[in-house]
């Protein structure tokens, strides 16, 4: 089965399977969110953080390439009173805009393979405006053997070398890893080992 058939079947699901709140890294960086300006939320399923980023004032695009997804994402912008933009996109592909947004956020989008990561990583760095805010949470290695949700493919994860050398040169970069419970709807409960990502393009 394809990626596309798997997240599909995935989301056909009457729940929300990664919740219907904020993850909880996006939420911590409430504070360093500009006031206003616009946000892209980069695969953002079933719209969690996008609809997070609109309700902090951001004018906010979130992209994934799951209709089913998105139907569930739009109902909760409804629910939540919130506008947000949706657009059915492969994060691989998408012709991302240059300097256009002031926030992006990428949370465990990690089904991207190194060349495709690659292009989704470069268009990222496009997309935002100097002096834009990039936030980013996936798992590290040691996800593998907690086995409570993401990518089985080590060169899918993310490891504090990895970011440092891909971001090299992004202002106040922090990143942290640590080791939690998480319980984010269904499909990531339990003992994580996440990494945690935030720095401005200079
Ligand atoms: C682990 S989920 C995370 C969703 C969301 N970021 C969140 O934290 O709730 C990964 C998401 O990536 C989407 N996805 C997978 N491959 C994609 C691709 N090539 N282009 C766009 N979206 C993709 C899936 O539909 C799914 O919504």
């Amino acid at each position: 089965m394809g990626e596309y058939d798997r997240w599909e079947g995935r989301y056909a699901a009457p729940e929300y399977i990664f919740g219907r709140a904020p993850n909880y890294f996006i939420a911590s960086c409430k504070a360093l969110l500009p006031a206003s300006g616009k946000a892209l939320a980069v695969a953002d399923g079933e719209g969690r953080n996008g609809v997070w980023l609109s309700l902090q004032g951001l004018e906010t695009l979130s992209i994934d390439f799951s209709p089913t997804a998105q139907k569930k994402a739009a109902a909760l912008a409804q629910e939540s009173g919130a506008t947000l933009g949706f657009e059915l996109a492969d994060v691989h592909t998408w012709p991302y805009p240059a300097e256009a947004y002031d926030v992006v956020a990428e949370i465990f989008t990690q089904f991207s393979d190194p060349q495709q990561r690659r292009a989704k990583w470069d268009g990222m760095k496009r997309a935002l405006k100097s002096g834009g805010l990039l936030i980013i949470q996936g798992y590290t290695p040691k996800q593998l053997d907690y086995a409570t949700g993401g990518p089985k493919q080590l060169d899918h994860l993310y490891t504090r070398e990895l970011l440092a050398t891909e971001f090299a040169g992004w202002r106040d970069m922090r990143i942290v890893e640590e080791e939690l419970e998480m319980h984010e709807g269904a499909a990531h409960s339990g003992k994580s080992a996440v990494i945690n990502f935030t720095a401005w393009k200079p």
